[in-house]
């Protein structure tokens, strides 16, 4: 069994991120993966310091996305870009928590742009190594389309959902190739 982790890189109280990334999720889980949330908004993520240690709370963070094979990337958009909450937490992983990891991503947004935060999400994880899969999902003018924690246009639904079954199913592919590499001698 694969586990598929999603991190809600909004800290907003109600965060249609978090609400999307919740589908995506569900998707993942009816295709047989265990799933959690790391949601960033509960969780009190100090400022990265390169020369100090992550403390309990971030090391368990980061534990559960070192665990993970699969990781689902929520963010606002945020001035043309990703979210700070996302970032800083992940300053604090690297090759180790996403080495061999099928990651999926998600904008959304207040306006109509999110291709710049989706682009930089990519770049951002290929430079800690993980797998990001060719589909992604951007919500544009995001109030418009949630109604009490529901996402309601059905195309864009139906498009997460598909967003979480392929990173499900793609940590599956690469966990089972891992598994058939024959031991060196
Ligand atoms: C600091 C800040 C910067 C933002 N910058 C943009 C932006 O550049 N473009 C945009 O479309 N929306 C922008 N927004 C709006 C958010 O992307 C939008 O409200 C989003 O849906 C929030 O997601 P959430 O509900 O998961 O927090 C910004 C919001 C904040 C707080």
């Amino acid at each position: 069994m694969v586990t598929v982790v999603a991190i809600n890189g909004s800290r907003r109280n109600g965060s249609y991120t978090k609400h999307a990334l919740e589908l995506a999720l569900d998707a993942a889980a009816e295709t047989g993966a265990e799933v959690g949330m790391i949601d960033l908004g509960e969780h009190d993520v100090p400022l990265y310091h390169p020369d100090h240690d992550p403390d309990e709370t971030v090391t368990e963070l980061m534990r559960r996305v070192r665990d993970a094979e699969g990781v689902l990337v929520g963010s606002p958009v945020y001035h043309g870009s990703y979210s700070s909450a996302f970032k800083n937490f992940h300053d604090y992983c690297g090759f180790e928590e996403y080495e061999n990891t099928s990651v999926g991503l998600l904008a959304s947004a207040g306006g109509g742009s999110y291709g710049s935060t989706l682009d930089h999400l990519r770049a951002t994880i290929r430079g800690v190594h993980g797998w990001v899969v060719p589909q992604q999902v951007g919500i544009r003018g995001a109030r418009n389309h949630f109604e009490g924690g529901d996402l309601t246009t059905e195309s864009l639904a139906e498009r997460v959902a598909e967003l979480g079954r392929v990173v499900a199913e793609d940590a599956r592919l690469r966990s089972d190739d891992r598994a058939s590499v024959p031991a060196e001698d």
